[in-house]
């Protein structure tokens, strides 16, 4: 886990290359496999690849959802806000679960964010998505998660660049000190 993480970016460029059935049911598997608060397992995923779909939830965001556009599979990450209180974090473990799993099958992904930004001065992105998929109004929208192919190498972050400092040992502001 710690390689992948090592190696983790975000990818928002990919082939046209679409995904084995095989290796979205890994992905499936993944997202289920989230632990969530009380297990009360508050989220709802859907799965999209019609091209005509992604182009529409590209456009749920003036700045930041484009790259959805190029993806072989969209994952909606939402949430009936009715059962629980911590749907939010339940979802965004799934997110990141949902990820690392991508990763550690060779595709890249990217995190683009729904709830709390705007579609446009009259709807937000999330009522824009929940409009695009025929979500009902309990259906919340945190995250779609773009996935495919890689159609750019990025260079991993280099351990110099991890902020050290924002690690307290014991009482905040107190250094932690690496061995
Ligand atoms: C909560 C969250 C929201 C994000 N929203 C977007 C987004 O809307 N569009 C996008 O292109 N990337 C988005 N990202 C990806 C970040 O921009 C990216 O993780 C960050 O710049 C660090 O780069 P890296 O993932 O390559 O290390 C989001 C990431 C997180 C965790």
């Amino acid at each position: 886990m710690l390689d992948l993480l090592r190696k983790r970016r975000s990818i928002r460029s990919f082939t046209d290359q679409p995904l084995e059935p095989h290796t979205v049911k890994l992905l499936v598997e993944a997202l289920l496999r989230a632990p969530s608060s009380r297990n009360r397992n508050p989220w709802q995923f859907v799965l999209v690849d019609d091209r005509a779909l992604l182009e529409q939830l590209a456009t749920a965001k003036q700045h930041g959802s484009e790259f959805l556009r190029g993806a072989a599979l969209a994952v909606v990450i939402c949430a009936d806000e009715s059962r629980s209180d911590v749907w939010v974090e339940d979802c965004s473990i799934a997110a990141i679960l949902l990820q690392m799993t991508a990763q550690s099958l060779g595709l890249g992904s990217c995190w683009a964010q729904i709830r709390k930004r705007q579609h446009d001065q009259q709807a937000t992105a999330e009522q824009f998505v929940q409009q695009v998929l025929g979500l009902p109004e309990q259906m919340r929208v945190v995250s779609i998660i773009g996935i495919g192919h890689p159609g750019e190498k990025r260079h991993p972050l280099t351990a110099d660049k991890l902020e050290y400092p924002k690690v307290s040992y014991n009482r905040y502001g107190e250094q932690w000190r690496r061995a």
